[in-house]
């Protein structure tokens, strides 16, 4: 009976210590896990992104919107007709992304502004395509409208802004152009290709990738972000290529070339390169995509809410503007 009771004890311990040995580990594990915590979480709801970042010490708000398509205009747009008419006929009739009442591209502009106020952000960023075409007149309301507020305004151009359909010339020569003529005003004092501004504790870098090819001083300007080691969001309006995605996500997207270019015959532009993407591209992508101090990127054109994970790091994608769409970003330390 001692013999059995002993036994018995004996088979007790040993289960007790195969239970330890699989589940202590377990524990010791998980607890590393939670050692390791990413140092930037993102919670987005509609168009609210949160990030919380411990390289962030204080709490920076920023208006981000992209696509308002403005396409009002005067007398002085008389000469250039033939080029504006298709993009000055679009826009007439569009529905709130929320509501799904009708608005107008400008009451969208106007309205983003007034809650950009009243949400008391730090600046407004402009991500391109706000006016349809190159109008004078479209480009002096949003200048009126800036003008009544007290905030710092940045803004970076897309492929519409600078287009006059069916102009002759190559992209480059078209954007700097139209971009000196017309857009300069928008700009400010900053370089239209790329610049970078900081808001709170926070670096915003703006790049013009509007004809989807990057410049090596484009380039440059994020491996200048990579090595400040401060926390960055990175602002252009043509996103970034994610698997699954179309040729319109074109920045590093391998099949982008003249080949896949639908587009090119409707919007009477230059066709794109037969030979795709640069080396340039493909390594402002990869310094991009991989920057560990990078805290997101966020990109109009594609008209719609979106966000794909790139190597663990978010980019995103915001509605038209012209419909109302927006995004209020809110950049704070890390929550306990
Ligand atoms: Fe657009």
């Amino acid at each position: 009976m001692r013999r059995i009771t002993l036994l018995l004890l004996l088979t007790l311990l040993l289960l007790t210590a195969g239970v330890m040995y699989v589940v202590l580990p377990q524990v010791q594990s998980a607890r590393r896990c939670a050692d390791a915590a990413p140092e930037v979480i993102h919670s987005s709801t509609g168009p609210n992104i949160n990030i919380y970042s411990s390289a962030v010490s204080d709490t920076v708000r920023l208006m981000v919107f992209a696509d308002t398509h403005l396409w009002m205009s005067d007398e002085r747009e008389e000469p250039y007709r033939e080029y504006s008419a298709r993009m000055a006929g679009a826009y007439h009739s569009v529905k709130h992304f929320q509501t799904g009442t009708p608005t107008t591209p400008e009451e969208s502009f106007l309205s983003t502004i007034r809650l950009a106020q009243s949400r008391g952000v730090d600046a407004i960023a402009m991500l391109g395509d706000i006016v349809s075409y190159p109008s004078e007149r479209a480009v002096e309301w949003v200048g009126e409208v800036l003008d009544t507020v007290a905030i710092p305004c940045y803004y970076t151009s897309g492929n519409h802004d600078w287009h006059y359909e069916g102009m002759v010339g190559s992209s480059e020569h078209l954007r700097e152009r139209w971009r000196a003529e017309r857009l300069m005003s928008l700009f400010g004092d900053h370089d239209p290709d790329a610049y970078a501004v900081e808001v709170g504790g926070v670096r915003v870098l703006l790049v013009d990738d509007s004809n989807y090819k990057i410049t090596p001083e484009q380039r440059d300007a994020v491996a200048a972000e990579v090595k400040s080691g401060k926390p960055f969001i990175l602002m252009h309006h043509i996103p970034f290529y994610a698997p699954s995605r179309s040729v319109s996500f074109g920045i590093g997207h391998p099949e982008w070339g003249a080949a896949t270019d639908s587009g090119y015959k409707i919007e009477r532009r230059e066709q794109w390169p037969a030979e795709g993407h640069t080396e340039v591209d493909y390594e402002f992508y990869d310094l991009a995509t991989t920057a560990p101090n990078l805290l997101a990127s966020i990109a109009g054109h594609v008209h719609s809410y979106g966000v794909d994970i790139i190597h663990g790091r978010p980019h995103y994608t915001v509605g038209a503007n012209a419909t109302g769409a927006y995004y209020i970003v809110n950049i704070m330390p890390m929550a306990n």
